[in-house]
């Protein structure tokens, strides 16, 4: 059967010269190197505009905001790794605001958000992080975050494990819905349908006597939580491919499972997620929420 077209472009990305792939065993290892070296300098950038006078503008709704540190840091990303990996394709979070279509396809493709937490950062509420993961043949190959204020490095890389500053990480345990700490974020939507389904799904969590629920403004940063087992389990909806990518690679090697709300499996373009550390918990949390319906990152 002739390949289709997708196939052909992963084929002709995998063979070229400078792709990334270290070879033999350990394939894709320039490119989680180089990930690392590139978040590590984002951040230094972030972290010393953080306090800095920032031009604000708003995206879909008031409370989804960008400033121009957000587009610098995205570019300069983007253009090292062109340079390097010109083969490759990218997914990022303003390119996609820009009107770039957000499709995944089978070629090697960075998924980039250059400030998560651009709320936080617009507030100089330290609470920001840059991430990066790597698909491949729509597999999560590497994520890397970097929560910058804290110099946290947090890495995952499939097969290998996922650490925070080279010290592993591992997931809770916890089964027990009313033994468990769970995670959410607010996400853009703020009509009063999409506010009465978030604070309901609070409520339902709370009802069922989990001992708490935690917003704190970045969803990468609040699965890298999950992933260390400083928290249960984690569900939103509304946060996107970009949000996901890199910390989904970092929880499955902590030992949790990623899926989607509905209990199935996960749906990187889906805009909704489910994450814990044992499936047990995850089922119980996706039967207890409601859907709030945002639509999807590659139908946009
Ligand atoms: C957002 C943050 C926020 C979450 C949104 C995300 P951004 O990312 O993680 O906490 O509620 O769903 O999209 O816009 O700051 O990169």
């Amino acid at each position: 059967m002739k390949p289709c077209k997708e196939e052909e472009e992963a084929a002709a990305a995998q063979a070229a010269a400078g792709d990334g792939r270290g070879g033999g065993a350990d394939p894709w290892k320039e490119c989680a190197e180089v990930a690392v070296q590139l978040a590590l300098r984002a951040g230094q950038i972030i972290k010393k505009a953080l306090t800095e006078e920032k031009r604000v503008s708003t995206k879909t709704s008031a409370a989804d905001l960008v400033t121009e540190t957000d587009h610098l840091v995205e570019d300069l990303i983007i253009s090292e790794l062109r340079k390097k990996f010109p083969s490759h394709r990218f997914i990022a979070e303003e390119s996609t605001a820009a009107g770039e279509k957000c499709v995944l396809t089978d070629s090697p493709t960075w998924i980039i958000d250059p400030i998560d937490g651009t709320c936080n950062f617009v507030h100089r509420f330290p609470t920001v992080a840059v991430s990066i993961g790597f698909a491949v043949n729509r597999e999560l190959e590497f994520g890397v975050i970097y929560h910058c204020t804290e110099e946290r490095l947090y890495t995952g890389r499939r097969g290998q494990g996922a650490f925070c500053n080279q010290q592993r990480l591992r997931v809770s345990r916890e089964t027990d819905l009313s033994k468990a700490l769970v995670l959410t974020e607010i996400g853009p939507k703020r009509d009063p349908d999409t506010l009465k389904l978030f604070f309901s799904n609070m409520e339902r969590l709370l009802h069922a006597k989990a001992h708490g629920v935690r917003v704190i403004g970045s969803s990468t940063l609040a699965l890298c939580l999950l992933a260390s087992g400083a928290a249960d389990a984690y569900y939103q909806f509304g946060l996107h491919c970009w949000d996901l990518a890199a910390a989904t690679v970092i929880i499955r090697e902590a030992g949790g499972i990623v899926i989607d709300t509905s209990g199935g499996p996960l749906d990187l373009m889906s805009c909704r997620v489910v994450a814990a550390g044992t499936r047990e918990m995850a089922m119980l949390i996706a039967q207890a929420i409601q859907t709030i319906n945002y639509g999807r990152d590659d139908e946009k």
